[in-house]
């Protein structure tokens, strides 16, 4: 059996300040609404040591937005895989288009991110997606395939086992515009079909397939509804506590 899953992406968003604030009261809210899934907040570098102590003992996990593509070293500014595992985050979201897109994240620097991730005992949440024009040019299978063969492919079974994977098309992040639940349907079995063909049927089965891209309180059941739609990876709608347990409650 997969795991499902909400996780959200705060981005760059929130003080510190606001930061604990928020995670607090998502402690509090999540006593009140047991989750029957796995619950996971990716939070800023800075936020997650003190976002760690105040979700001890809650259903949340703890994640980072990014790591580094080296291990350690003169590299001013960067945050290694071991630094952020040493905060007590379980998983980090690895690939995020904003990453590729205003970072020139390419294909081997994610592959280097998501080994360093595994071996410093971190979850990769690893995100795919087409842009509009390579919709719209019907590439988008082909794309989130070389996508997957360029950063994540090279990994054993037993690597890949740890990896969650997140669909979120490029078009639909931060636009409002959501794919239909038609659409992540189609996309999420595509994914799968291409984990399976890989690594076989029972890992492709085994495997978290998260949808992103405008996912919100008012949209999340119909998404989740889906077959292949494990969960979701939210960034606007994670930001407000009660936005983000409606769709909790909705997985
Ligand atoms: P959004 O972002 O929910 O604000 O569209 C999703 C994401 O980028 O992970």
């Amino acid at each position: 059996m997969r795991t499902k899953m909400v996780a959200g992406n705060w981005k760059m968003n929130k003080t510190l300040q606001e930061g604990v604030a928020l995670a607090t009261e998502l402690k509090e809210a999540l006593k009140q609404q047991t989750p029957k899934c796995e619950v996971v907040i990716a939070t800023p570098f800075i936020h997650l040591a003190s976002v760690a102590q105040v979700i001890e003992g809650s259903p949340i996990r703890l994640a980072a937005e990014n790591c580094a593509d080296k291990a350690q070293g003169a590299y001013t500014g960067e945050v290694s895989a071991a630094m952020v595992r040493s905060t007590g985050a379980e998983y980090c979201i690895i690939g995020h288009s904003e990453r590729r897109a205003y970072y020139h994240e390419d294909y081997s620097i994610l592959r280097e991110k998501v080994l360093l991730a595994l071996e410093n005992g971190l979850k990769p949440i690893f995100c795919i997606g087409e842009v509009k024009e390579e919709r719209e040019a019907n590439i988008h299978e082909q794309v989130v395939k070389d996508q997957l063969e360029g950063s994540v492919f090279n990994l054993t079974a037993e690597q890949f086992a740890q990896v969650t994977l997140a669909y979120e098309p490029v078009w639909a992040i931060g636009t409002g515009l959501t794919a239909t639940p038609a659409q992540a349907q189609e996309m999420h079995a595509f994914i799968r079909k291409t984990v399976a063909e890989k690594y076989g049927a029972q890992v492709a089965d085994d495997t978290t397939i998260l949808y992103g891209g405008s996912c919100n309180a008012k949209n999340a059941a119909e998404l989740f509804a889906n077959p292949d739609v494990d969960g979701g990876l939210i960034g606007g709608a994670s930001l407000k506590a009660p936005d983000f347990c409606t769709i909790i409650a909705a997985r």
